[in-house]
């Protein structure tokens, strides 16, 4: 049963650098826990001579396991079948274990590997797709779904990992895209490779599809089972908590490692990697909008999701990618239990027509949408500054913050004092006899009024102002103090986040 397509066609998958299916398995599951479930199924099409073409399993491989002892459900398809196409019986077998999946509160991991629809068969490779896709949407906030893709996944097929939490690429080997180079030839006579339209690159870096690029098979699957690490098995349910482990970074260079200038830029990881567990930080999306960084981490063993500016990029701004990169992260963390750290260090939202036309008010606003909803305990620093809308929406007092933290610097004013002065002052600036000179006197005045949290401490909208030495204690304290947070919320079907 093992054999799928035969000896030449696993051949043939592996002088592509690929794994066979079994070998994806064996390597993912810990050792002989995987149950196959529906092994002996085939599918019953003869169109176009298809009969003739019948593999056990039907192309792909469905069942159950433990990862580092913990409960998963797998769907792997099996390109030496048929390609890995997907017809009535292959798409059943794949529903039927995301019902599996889902009905014992269990995450779903998806390998893909596979040409699409099943032509010959047609309507039954459509209603296929259909099923899975409806079971993904059912299953969203239930349980967490991952999609590894391996191989080809392409039209439609690309659907499900498009709803799917996270999706992992392998690089060279793996591509998404809906209509194939050939397609796009033909329709608009522009000339791509396979890899230049939907690589891993691609989605990794500039379309946002990809959470993870892994060099071959296996450290695509060794990044899956770390990710299942600190995530629940469903909504229900809670993230292991694991000893906590003191970062090794020294805490106290916090202060001259954030440059007081509000205008010098400075890597963010240095931030994260001095506030959490030692090497917790498990960073997705990273080569995705710079700008704003997101990640798993641990805080004393508590596992957490982390959302930051980076000032390294883009100096921080909010734009459309990171609002869309933020927002997601934010909504998977509310659904599963996983309290939230935001770090904050933003001069607003980007400003341009560029950023306008791609509606950073609908994508904005869905940042806004998502901390709002988000129920998990949700703690916040502000650490240099926060201007305007942006303060608002990296998960301020007034979305809902639980605890809001400042440190002594922070500046937390409706913008910068450039822009500023240059609104309420200019009247002033045009008739003074030195403009230059005027205007720097207002910029200083401006800011010695901004230029810390005590306004907004003092209207209670930040809880404490502390030395960045103490950001990991006082996590550490508010995170144990709101770990049993409950939150009701009004009766409604759902609410309608801008898309
Ligand atoms: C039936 C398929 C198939 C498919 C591949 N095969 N794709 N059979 N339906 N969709 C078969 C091939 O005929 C071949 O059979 C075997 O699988 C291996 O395929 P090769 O072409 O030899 O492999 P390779 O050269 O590696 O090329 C892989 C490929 C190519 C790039 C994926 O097979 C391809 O372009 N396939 C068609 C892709 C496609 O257009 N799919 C439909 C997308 S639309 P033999 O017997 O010769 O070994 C879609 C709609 C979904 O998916 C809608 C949902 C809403």
């Amino acid at each position: 049963m093992r054999l799928g397509g035969g000896e030449k066609r696993l051949e043939a998958q592996r002088s592509k650098g690929k794994l066979t299916v079994w070998e994806r398995i064996e390597y993912f599951f810990d050792e002989e826990t995987f149950e196959e479930v529906g092994g002996f199924i085939e599918h019953r099409c003869s169109n176009f001579g298809l009969d003739k073409s019948k593999a056990a399993g039907d192309g792909v491989v469905t069942g159950f396991g433990l990862v580092n002892g913990q409960l998963v459900y797998m769907a792997a398809q099996d390109f030496t079948v048929l390609g890995g196409s997907l017809g009535e019986m292959h798409g059943r077998k794949i529903a039927n274990i995301m019902d599996m999946a889902i009905a014992n509160g269990a995450p779903m991991v998806t390998l893909n590997d596979s040409g699409g629809a099943r032509i010959q068969e047609g309507i039954g490779a459509l209603c296929g797709y259909g099923e899975i896709f409806f079971r993904n949407t059912k299953a969203s906030g239930v349980i967490p779904q991952i999609s590894v893709i391996m191989g080809p996944c392409a039209g439609g097929a690309v659907y499900s990992p498009g709803i799917t939490d996270f999706v992992a690429m392998v690089d060279d080997t793996s591509y998404m895209f809906i209509t194939g180079p050939d397609v796009i030839k033909t329709v608009t006579g522009e000339e791509v490779t396979k890899d230049t339209l939907g690589g891993g690159d691609v989605h990794l870096k500039k379309s946002g599809v990809a959470t993870y690029v892994g060099a071959d098979d296996e450290s695509t699957l060794d990044w899956v089972k770390v990710l299942l690490s600190y995530i629940p098995a469903n909504n229900d349910a809670y993230p292991d908590r694991t000893p906590s482990k003191e970062p090794q970074l020294d805490a106290k260079e916090l202060e001259s490692f954030v440059p007081s200038n509000p205008n010098k830029a400075y890597d963010i990881l240095g931030v994260i990697d001095r506030l959490v567990d030692t090497g917790s930080f498990f960073e997705l999306q990273d080569k995705f909008a710079a700008n704003i960084v997101i990640g798993f981490a641990r805080i004393d063993g508590i596992s957490v999701g982390i959302v930051a500016n980076n000032p390294k990029h883009l100096a921080g701004c909010m734009d459309v990618d990171a609002s869309d990169k933020a927002a997601r992260f934010v909504r998977f963390c509310d659904a599963f239990n996983i309290p939230l750290v935001t770090l904050v260090d933003v001069p607003g939202f980007l400003p341009g027509t560029d950023q306008e036309y791609n509606g950073i008010i609908r994508h904005g606003a869905k940042l806004l949408y998502a901390y709002s909803e988000a129920t998990v305990p949700k703690l916040t620093v502000i650490m240099r500054k926060s201007y305007g809308g942006a303060y608002i929406c990296m998960c301020s007092k007034h979305l809902g913050a639980d605890m809001v933290v400042a440190w002594p610097g922070s500046e937390i004013a409706v913008m910068g004092p450039k822009g500023a002065v240059n609104v309420i002052f200019r009247k002033d600036i045009a008739e003074a006899e030195d403009k230059n000179l005027r205007a720097k006197e207002l910029e200083t005045e401006y800011s010695e009024k901004f230029a810390n949290p005590q306004m907004a401490a003092s209207l209670g909208y930040i809880d404490n102002v502390i030395e960045p030495a103490e950001t990991r204690g006082t996590l550490i304290r508010y995170l144990k103090s709101h770990l049993g947070k409950e939150q009701i919320t009004p009766r409604r079907k759902h609410g309608n986040i801008p898309l």
